[in-house]
């Protein structure tokens, strides 16, 4: 499994945080933005308790319809259901003694959330349509990039549940807000994507880390995992350089140099055409409209655009100093 980088004094607070409830039977709540780590973090405490050499078990409430969850997460009984031709133990027997990992706590259903806490208050359940009660001795770690306490004020989200969920919270800060880990971040992804990729060992250079440096990952983590690896994968020499990196990326450090200096008029005119593009998803036809031109004025503009990019693009990227 991948170490956790933590050098920023954000990311440390939240890791020192996660060791010490780590070897309690604590309840944690874990949140945080899309992408910064929170799984990476349910991980880390399960490895750090004394429940580290029995199961991790993670359900995803997002991406299931309430009664598929539960049959998941409870199991269920032959013929309690349509379908349920035999019986199937859930997800929290297989957790038993070890770590409960509940992802995307905020979508479990008012249902869902009685049935759960019914199961931390007494550690008992039933399977669907079951009449045995089964004891269950599992540490129950919630992860949401929701605001719970909101939805406990729109009363989306039980205020019991929520209280019993959140013994300890753990805030995971994102990755914009910690810019000291963002090196260490990428040269692991360099390492682990080269070896996954048969590469040998790249280097990123000195300009691309400045480039990243100046990004703010709006998709975390996970966003800059996605760059790194996609980088290894499309360079050629033995350093991962700045045209290896997403436009993205590139954009942005261009769209900040400009505020620096002041744009001319037919930069801005690019710019709008783009945002406009962006907003209509592509479609010429809406785009001509909104900049109230005809079609094929947008697309000699478009074909102008392309031609001084290239060059242009490039230029703007390398002038970039460090
Ligand atoms: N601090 C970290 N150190 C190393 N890798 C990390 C760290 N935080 C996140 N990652 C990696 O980034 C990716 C996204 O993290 P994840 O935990 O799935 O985010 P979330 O659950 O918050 O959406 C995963 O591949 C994870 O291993
Ligand atoms: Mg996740």
């Amino acid at each position: 499994m991948i170490e956790i980088v933590a050098l920023s004094d954000a990311m440390r607070e939240a890791v020192r945080l996660a060791e010490r409830v780590a070897t309690t039977d604590a309840n944690v709540l874990v949140t945080g933005e899309s992408g910064c780590g929170k799984d990476a973090l349910s991980w880390f405490i399960h490895s750090r308790s004394q429940r580290a050499g029995e199961s991790l078990v993670k359900i995803d409430c997002a991406t299931l319809p309430a009664d598929l969850l539960e049959a998941e997460l409870f199991g269920y009984e032959r013929g309690a259901f349509s379908g349920a031709t035999e019986a199937k133990p859930g997800r929290l027997e297989a957790a038993h003694r070890g770590t409960l990992v509940l992802d995307e706590i905020a979508h479990l259903s008012l249902d869902s959330q009685a049935k759960l806490l019914r199961m931390i208050e007494h550690r008992e359940f039933e399977r669907l349509g079951g009449r045995k009660t089964i004891e269950v001795d599992a540490r129950l770690v919630a992860l949401t990039n929701a605001n719970l306490k909101d939805a406990v004020e729109r009363r989306a989200f039980r205020d019991d549940l929520f209280y019993r969920l959140n013994v300890v919270h753990i805030e995971v800060p994102p990755l914009r807000e910690r810019r000291k880990d963002l090196e260490a971040l990428s040269r692991g992804f360099v390492r682990a994507y080269s070896d996954k990729h048969g590469r040998a060992a790249k280097k990123l250079s000195t300009d691309a880390l400045w480039l990243l440096q100046a990004y703010d990952f709006p998709g975390n983590v996970r966003e800059l995992a996605n760059i790194i690896e996609r980088a290894v994968i499309v360079s050629v020499g033995e350093r991962i350089e700045v045209s290896d990196l997403t436009d993205s990326v590139r954009l942005a450090a261009t769209q900040r140099d400009r505020k620096d200096r002041r744009p001319t008029l037919a930069e801005i005119e690019v710019d709008y055409i783009r945002e406009i593009l962006a907003a209509t998803r592509g479609n010429k036809t809406e785009a001509a409209r909104i900049l109230g031109i005809s079609r094929k004025n947008l697309y000699e503009r478009l074909a102008r655009m392309e031609k001084t990019e290239v060059g242009g693009q490039r230029s703007e990227v390398g002038e970039t100093d460090i």
